[in-house]
Protein backbone atom coordinates (compact mmCIF):
# COMPACT_ATOMS: atom_id res chain seq x y z
CA UNK A 1 0.00 0.00 0.00
CA UNK A 2 1.16 3.41 -0.65
CA UNK A 3 0.18 6.23 1.80
CA UNK A 4 1.25 9.45 0.71
CA UNK A 5 -1.61 9.89 -1.75
CA UNK A 6 -0.07 12.11 -4.96
CA UNK A 7 3.05 12.94 -2.84
CA UNK A 8 6.99 11.05 -3.56
CA UNK A 9 7.90 9.74 -0.16
CA UNK A 10 11.01 12.70 -0.81
CA UNK A 11 8.54 15.22 -1.52
CA UNK A 12 7.13 14.53 1.61
CA UNK A 13 10.38 14.22 4.00
CA UNK A 14 11.66 17.62 2.14
CA UNK A 15 8.20 19.45 2.15
CA UNK A 16 6.54 18.43 5.46
CA UNK A 17 8.18 16.15 8.06
CA UNK A 18 8.75 18.58 11.04
CA UNK A 19 7.61 21.17 9.19
CA UNK A 20 3.98 21.65 7.89
CA UNK A 21 0.82 19.66 8.50
CA UNK A 22 -0.17 17.56 5.18
CA UNK A 23 -3.65 16.30 4.98
CA UNK A 24 -4.54 13.10 2.66
CA UNK A 25 -7.05 11.95 1.40
CA UNK A 26 -7.59 8.35 1.15
CA UNK A 27 -4.74 7.51 2.34
CA UNK A 28 -6.18 3.96 3.43
CA UNK A 29 -8.78 3.57 1.38
CA UNK A 30 -11.47 1.19 2.35
CA UNK A 31 -9.17 -0.03 5.85
CA UNK A 32 -11.35 -1.89 8.34
CA UNK A 33 -10.26 -1.83 11.97
CA UNK A 34 -9.11 -5.19 13.04
CA UNK A 35 -11.00 -3.94 16.55
CA UNK A 36 -14.29 -2.76 17.25
CA UNK A 37 -14.62 0.25 19.56
CA UNK A 38 -16.12 -2.85 22.42
CA UNK A 39 -13.21 -4.80 21.43
CA UNK A 40 -11.05 -1.27 22.20
CA UNK A 41 -12.91 -0.81 25.47
CA UNK A 42 -12.00 -4.65 26.58
CA UNK A 43 -8.61 -3.41 26.24
CA UNK A 44 -8.98 -0.35 28.47
CA UNK A 45 -10.44 -3.04 31.41
CA UNK A 46 -7.00 -4.86 31.17
CA UNK A 47 -4.27 -4.33 33.85
CA UNK A 48 -1.05 -3.47 32.07
CA UNK A 49 -2.80 -1.22 29.24
CA UNK A 50 -2.58 2.31 29.51
CA UNK A 51 -5.84 3.84 29.01
CA UNK A 52 -8.00 7.27 29.37
CA UNK A 53 -11.23 8.68 29.74
CA UNK A 54 -11.82 12.18 29.15
CA UNK A 55 -14.79 14.26 29.56
CA UNK A 56 -15.41 17.53 28.29
CA UNK A 57 -19.12 16.96 29.95
CA UNK A 58 -21.15 15.32 32.20
CA UNK A 59 -17.79 14.23 34.68
CA UNK A 60 -17.31 15.72 38.00
CA UNK A 61 -15.62 18.96 36.49
CA UNK A 62 -15.13 19.92 32.84
CA UNK A 63 -12.53 18.07 31.01
CA UNK A 64 -12.57 15.04 33.19
CA UNK A 65 -9.91 12.95 33.14
CA UNK A 66 -9.79 8.87 34.19
CA UNK A 67 -6.77 6.58 34.05
CA UNK A 68 -7.56 2.76 32.79
CA UNK A 69 -7.92 0.15 33.78
CA UNK A 70 -11.92 0.31 33.77
CA UNK A 71 -14.43 -1.81 34.46
CA UNK A 72 -17.80 -1.95 32.16
CA UNK A 73 -19.29 0.03 34.41
CA UNK A 74 -17.45 2.95 33.53
CA UNK A 75 -18.66 2.97 29.90
CA UNK A 76 -22.43 2.06 30.97
CA UNK A 77 -22.96 5.30 33.14
CA UNK A 78 -21.01 7.55 30.46
CA UNK A 79 -23.92 10.15 28.56
CA UNK A 80 -24.53 10.14 24.79
CA UNK A 81 -22.09 13.09 24.11
CA UNK A 82 -18.61 14.56 24.85
CA UNK A 83 -16.43 11.60 25.96
CA UNK A 84 -13.25 10.03 24.39
CA UNK A 85 -11.61 7.04 25.57
CA UNK A 86 -8.06 6.21 24.13
CA UNK A 87 -5.69 3.36 24.46
CA UNK A 88 -1.71 3.31 24.12
CA UNK A 89 0.33 1.21 22.37
CA UNK A 90 -2.28 -1.05 20.99
CA UNK A 91 0.09 -2.10 18.51
CA UNK A 92 1.99 -3.85 21.35
CA UNK A 93 -1.38 -6.23 21.73
CA UNK A 94 -2.65 -6.61 18.05
CA UNK A 95 0.15 -7.89 15.61
CA UNK A 96 -2.18 -6.84 12.46
CA UNK A 97 -1.92 -3.36 14.24
CA UNK A 98 1.92 -3.69 14.34
CA UNK A 99 1.77 -3.68 10.94
CA UNK A 100 -0.35 -1.08 10.03
CA UNK A 101 3.14 0.71 11.25
CA UNK A 102 5.40 -0.95 8.99
CA UNK A 103 3.21 1.57 6.30
CA UNK A 104 4.98 4.46 7.62
CA UNK A 105 8.63 3.18 6.59
CA UNK A 106 9.84 6.33 4.85
CA UNK A 107 10.70 7.06 8.55
CA UNK A 108 13.32 5.15 10.31
CA UNK A 109 11.71 3.16 12.59
CA UNK A 110 13.12 3.90 15.84
CA UNK A 111 11.72 7.25 15.42
CA UNK A 112 8.23 5.42 15.78
CA UNK A 113 6.80 5.59 18.78
CA UNK A 114 3.46 3.75 19.12
CA UNK A 115 0.35 3.41 17.99
CA UNK A 116 -2.69 5.10 20.13
CA UNK A 117 -6.78 4.59 19.41
CA UNK A 118 -9.33 6.53 20.28
CA UNK A 119 -13.07 5.88 20.56
CA UNK A 120 -15.47 8.99 20.83
CA UNK A 121 -19.07 9.58 21.12
CA UNK A 122 -20.78 12.57 18.78
CA UNK A 123 -18.99 16.06 20.30
CA UNK A 124 -15.93 14.30 21.64
CA UNK A 125 -12.86 15.49 21.88
CA UNK A 126 -9.52 15.94 23.94
CA UNK A 127 -9.58 19.58 23.61
CA UNK A 128 -7.16 22.06 21.45
CA UNK A 129 -4.02 21.32 22.83
CA UNK A 130 -0.38 20.60 21.21
CA UNK A 131 1.82 18.22 21.44
CA UNK A 132 5.43 17.29 21.27
CA UNK A 133 5.43 15.08 18.79
CA UNK A 134 4.93 14.31 15.21
CA UNK A 135 1.65 12.68 14.61
CA UNK A 136 -0.50 11.02 11.80
CA UNK A 137 -3.74 10.70 12.74
CA UNK A 138 -5.47 8.48 10.89
CA UNK A 139 -9.85 8.21 10.22
CA UNK A 140 -11.13 5.06 10.39
CA UNK A 141 -14.68 4.82 11.85
CA UNK A 142 -16.97 8.09 11.67
CA UNK A 143 -16.09 11.39 11.16
CA UNK A 144 -14.26 14.03 12.84
CA UNK A 145 -13.70 17.52 12.45
CA UNK A 146 -9.99 18.69 12.57
CA UNK A 147 -9.16 22.52 13.19
CA UNK A 148 -5.27 23.67 13.46
CA UNK A 149 -3.40 27.36 14.18
CA UNK A 150 0.13 27.49 14.06
CA UNK A 151 0.31 29.86 16.58
CA UNK A 152 2.86 30.01 19.38
CA UNK A 153 1.59 29.27 22.55
CA UNK A 154 2.98 29.79 26.26
CA UNK A 155 2.23 28.43 29.61
CA UNK A 156 -0.78 31.35 30.32
CA UNK A 157 -2.39 30.14 27.08
CA UNK A 158 -3.29 27.18 28.95
CA UNK A 159 -6.38 26.42 31.27
CA UNK A 160 -5.21 26.05 34.80
CA UNK A 161 -5.29 23.87 37.50
CA UNK A 162 -6.01 20.98 35.09
CA UNK A 163 -5.49 17.73 34.44
CA UNK A 164 -4.90 18.30 30.62
CA UNK A 165 -2.87 20.70 28.87
CA UNK A 166 -5.95 22.36 27.46
CA UNK A 167 -5.80 25.95 25.42
CA UNK A 168 -7.83 28.71 26.80
CA UNK A 169 -8.67 30.07 23.15
CA UNK A 170 -8.15 28.28 20.46
CA UNK A 171 -9.30 30.07 16.81
CA UNK A 172 -9.02 27.88 13.87
CA UNK A 173 -7.18 28.77 10.94
CA UNK A 174 -7.59 25.80 8.91
CA UNK A 175 -10.33 22.68 9.33
CA UNK A 176 -11.27 19.68 7.71
CA UNK A 177 -13.93 17.02 7.99
CA UNK A 178 -12.20 13.89 7.94
CA UNK A 179 -13.80 10.49 6.85
CA UNK A 180 -12.43 7.13 7.02
CA UNK A 181 -9.32 6.42 5.50
CA UNK A 182 -8.37 10.33 5.57
CA UNK A 183 -5.24 11.29 7.39
CA UNK A 184 -3.74 14.13 8.64
CA UNK A 185 -0.15 14.90 9.81
CA UNK A 186 1.05 17.41 12.12
CA UNK A 187 4.70 18.27 13.08
CA UNK A 188 4.90 18.93 16.45
CA UNK A 189 3.56 22.10 18.19
CA UNK A 190 0.92 23.13 16.24
CA UNK A 191 -2.48 23.26 18.24
CA UNK A 192 -5.26 21.11 17.13
CA UNK A 193 -8.61 20.51 18.35
CA UNK A 194 -10.38 17.08 16.53
CA UNK A 195 -14.50 17.08 17.67
CA UNK A 196 -16.07 13.63 16.42
CA UNK A 197 -19.06 14.12 14.46
CA UNK A 198 -20.86 10.71 15.43
CA UNK A 199 -19.05 7.46 16.40
CA UNK A 200 -15.53 7.86 15.99
CA UNK A 201 -12.57 5.61 15.91
CA UNK A 202 -9.13 7.55 15.26
CA UNK A 203 -5.89 6.07 15.28
CA UNK A 204 -2.72 8.17 16.03
CA UNK A 205 0.66 7.23 14.64
CA UNK A 206 2.94 8.79 17.10
CA UNK A 207 6.43 9.54 16.95
CA UNK A 208 9.06 9.37 19.34
CA UNK A 209 11.90 12.57 19.88
CA UNK A 210 13.83 11.30 23.03
CA UNK A 211 15.12 14.68 24.83
CA UNK A 212 18.46 16.22 26.14
CA UNK A 213 17.69 15.29 29.66
CA UNK A 214 16.01 12.02 28.55
CA UNK A 215 18.95 10.69 26.87
CA UNK A 216 21.34 12.25 29.70
CA UNK A 217 19.60 10.39 32.41
CA UNK A 218 19.92 7.23 30.79
CA UNK A 219 23.83 7.86 29.63
CA UNK A 220 24.94 8.94 32.86
CA UNK A 221 22.69 7.78 35.70
CA UNK A 222 22.78 10.74 37.35
CA UNK A 223 19.72 13.61 37.12
CA UNK A 224 21.36 16.72 36.74
CA UNK A 225 18.58 19.40 36.97
CA UNK A 226 20.06 22.26 35.26
CA UNK A 227 19.86 20.10 31.67
CA UNK A 228 16.51 21.05 29.15
CA UNK A 229 14.35 19.19 27.79
CA UNK A 230 15.62 19.73 24.13
CA UNK A 231 13.64 17.54 21.51
CA UNK A 232 15.74 15.70 19.05
CA UNK A 233 14.77 16.78 15.59
CA UNK A 234 15.28 16.02 11.99
CA UNK A 235 13.73 18.46 9.84
CA UNK A 236 16.51 17.72 6.85
CA UNK A 237 15.65 14.25 7.62
CA UNK A 238 15.79 12.02 3.83
CA UNK A 239 14.86 8.84 2.61
CA UNK A 240 17.16 5.38 3.69
CA UNK A 241 17.25 2.25 1.92
CA UNK A 242 16.61 0.58 5.33
CA UNK A 243 14.14 2.19 7.74
CA UNK A 244 15.33 -0.28 10.32
CA UNK A 245 18.93 0.91 10.48
CA UNK A 246 19.68 3.92 12.46
CA UNK A 247 22.62 6.01 10.78
CA UNK A 248 25.96 7.24 11.49
CA UNK A 249 24.73 10.77 10.89
CA UNK A 250 21.70 10.15 13.44
CA UNK A 251 23.93 8.83 16.10
CA UNK A 252 26.21 12.09 15.69
CA UNK A 253 22.80 14.49 15.78
CA UNK A 254 21.70 12.29 18.89
CA UNK A 255 25.50 13.00 20.55
CA UNK A 256 25.55 16.51 19.85
CA UNK A 257 22.21 16.92 21.11
CA UNK A 258 24.04 15.83 24.54
CA UNK A 259 26.72 18.04 23.92
CA UNK A 260 29.11 14.96 24.11
CA UNK A 261 32.14 14.91 22.58
CA UNK A 262 35.57 12.36 23.09
CA UNK A 263 33.43 9.38 23.37
CA UNK A 264 34.10 6.55 22.13
CA UNK A 265 32.10 6.33 18.83
CA UNK A 266 31.37 2.40 18.73
CA UNK A 267 30.71 2.21 22.68
CA UNK A 268 28.59 5.33 21.84
CA UNK A 269 26.81 3.50 19.14
CA UNK A 270 26.25 0.40 21.07
CA UNK A 271 24.74 2.36 23.85
CA UNK A 272 22.47 4.29 21.49
CA UNK A 273 21.32 0.71 20.10
CA UNK A 274 20.66 -0.47 23.14
CA UNK A 275 18.78 2.47 24.72
CA UNK A 276 16.25 3.04 21.59
CA UNK A 277 15.38 -0.73 21.38
CA UNK A 278 14.57 -1.26 25.11
CA UNK A 279 11.24 -2.20 25.78
CA UNK A 280 8.61 0.46 27.02
CA UNK A 281 6.73 -2.56 28.49
CA UNK A 282 7.41 -5.54 30.28
CA UNK A 283 4.93 -7.49 28.66
CA UNK A 284 6.15 -11.35 28.31
CA UNK A 285 5.13 -14.27 25.85
CA UNK A 286 6.51 -17.20 25.43
CA UNK A 287 6.84 -19.25 22.99
CA UNK A 288 6.44 -23.20 22.09
CA UNK A 289 10.03 -25.12 22.98
CA UNK A 290 10.96 -25.87 19.06
CA UNK A 291 14.66 -27.50 17.75
CA UNK A 292 15.70 -25.78 15.05
CA UNK A 293 14.58 -28.14 12.31
CA UNK A 294 11.32 -27.98 13.83
CA UNK A 295 11.04 -24.34 14.02
CA UNK A 296 12.62 -24.08 10.44
CA UNK A 297 9.92 -26.71 9.42
CA UNK A 298 7.39 -24.57 11.08
CA UNK A 299 8.53 -21.33 9.41
CA UNK A 300 8.57 -23.32 5.97
CA UNK A 301 4.44 -24.62 6.29
CA UNK A 302 2.92 -21.41 7.50
CA UNK A 303 5.37 -19.34 5.15
CA UNK A 304 5.84 -16.03 7.91
CA UNK A 305 7.21 -15.39 11.63
CA UNK A 306 5.65 -12.16 13.38
CA UNK A 307 7.14 -9.69 15.56
CA UNK A 308 6.24 -9.25 18.94
CA UNK A 309 4.37 -5.86 18.88
CA UNK A 310 6.57 -4.89 21.97
CA UNK A 311 9.88 -6.01 20.67
CA UNK A 312 11.81 -2.66 18.45
CA UNK A 313 14.91 -3.62 16.42
CA UNK A 314 17.39 -1.65 14.77
CA UNK A 315 20.61 -2.06 13.42
CA UNK A 316 24.30 -0.06 13.42
CA UNK A 317 26.39 -0.62 10.23
CA UNK A 318 29.76 -1.06 11.41
CA UNK A 319 33.29 -0.68 9.04
CA UNK A 320 33.02 -4.46 8.70
CA UNK A 321 29.93 -6.19 10.72
CA UNK A 322 26.29 -5.33 11.59
CA UNK A 323 25.34 -4.53 15.14
CA UNK A 324 21.77 -5.66 15.68
CA UNK A 325 19.63 -4.38 18.29
CA UNK A 326 16.53 -6.25 19.86
CA UNK A 327 15.15 -4.93 22.35
CA UNK A 328 17.72 -3.64 24.42
CA UNK A 329 20.51 -6.29 23.49
CA UNK A 330 22.54 -6.11 20.96
CA UNK A 331 24.25 -8.92 18.19
CA UNK A 332 26.75 -8.77 16.33
CA UNK A 333 26.64 -10.08 12.88
CA UNK A 334 28.75 -10.69 10.19
CA UNK A 335 28.23 -8.16 7.09
CA UNK A 336 26.73 -10.83 4.78
CA UNK A 337 23.56 -10.73 6.99
CA UNK A 338 22.81 -7.45 5.75
CA UNK A 339 20.17 -7.98 3.59
CA UNK A 340 18.40 -9.53 6.08
CA UNK A 341 18.81 -7.70 9.07
CA UNK A 342 17.30 -4.85 6.73
CA UNK A 343 14.45 -7.13 5.98
CA UNK A 344 13.32 -8.12 9.07
CA UNK A 345 13.77 -4.78 11.04
CA UNK A 346 11.49 -3.21 8.47
CA UNK A 347 8.31 -5.51 8.13
CA UNK A 348 6.54 -7.19 11.73
CA UNK A 349 5.63 -10.26 9.65
CA UNK A 350 8.41 -11.79 7.95
CA UNK A 351 8.20 -13.65 4.99
CA UNK A 352 9.67 -16.94 4.59
CA UNK A 353 10.09 -16.42 0.56
CA UNK A 354 11.81 -13.37 1.27
CA UNK A 355 13.72 -14.60 4.09
CA UNK A 356 15.29 -17.56 1.37
CA UNK A 357 15.94 -14.56 -1.41
CA UNK A 358 17.88 -12.63 1.53
CA UNK A 359 20.99 -15.23 2.40
CA UNK A 360 22.06 -18.62 2.72
CA UNK A 361 19.28 -20.96 4.53
CA UNK A 362 21.84 -22.03 7.33
CA UNK A 363 22.73 -18.17 8.20
CA UNK A 364 18.82 -17.62 7.89
CA UNK A 365 17.95 -20.44 10.65
CA UNK A 366 20.70 -19.76 12.91
CA UNK A 367 19.72 -15.93 13.33
CA UNK A 368 15.83 -16.67 13.24
CA UNK A 369 15.97 -19.37 15.50
CA UNK A 370 17.65 -17.32 17.72
CA UNK A 371 14.59 -14.70 17.16
CA UNK A 372 12.27 -17.08 17.85
CA UNK A 373 14.08 -18.51 21.19
CA UNK A 374 14.68 -15.34 22.38
CA UNK A 375 10.87 -14.66 22.35
CA UNK A 376 10.91 -11.66 19.98
CA UNK A 377 8.96 -13.29 17.35
CA UNK A 378 6.65 -15.79 17.14
CA UNK A 379 4.05 -18.00 14.78
CA UNK A 380 0.81 -15.78 14.48
CA UNK A 381 -1.68 -19.02 13.38
C1 LIG B 1 -7.88 11.88 19.58
O1 LIG B 1 -7.69 10.86 18.91
O2 LIG B 1 -9.00 12.20 19.95
C2 LIG B 1 -6.77 12.76 20.01
C3 LIG B 1 -5.54 12.67 19.25
C4 LIG B 1 -4.71 13.92 19.43
O3 LIG B 1 -5.25 15.01 19.37
O4 LIG B 1 -3.49 13.86 19.61
CO1 LIG C 1 -2.82 15.68 19.98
Amino acid sequence: MYILGDLSREEFLKQYWQKKPLLIRQAFPDYQSPLSAEELAGLACEEGIESRLIQEQGGDKPWQLRHGPFVENDFTSLPETHWTLLVQSVDHHIPELACLLDEFDFIPTWRIDDLMISFAQAQGSVGPHLDNYDVFLLQVQGKRHWHINENDYDDDDFIPDSDLRILNEFDSKQDWVLEPGDMLYLPPGVAHHGIALDDCLTFSIGFRAPTRKELLIAYTDKNDESVEEVFYSDPELTLQASPGEIRKEHIDAIKKLMRLSNVDADKFSSWFGCFITEKSNEQEYENEELDESEFWQQFKDLGSLTRNGNIRLSFIKNEDSISLFIAGEELSLSDSYLSLVSYISSRHAIDYEHVMKCCDELAALDLLYKLYDGNYFFFDE
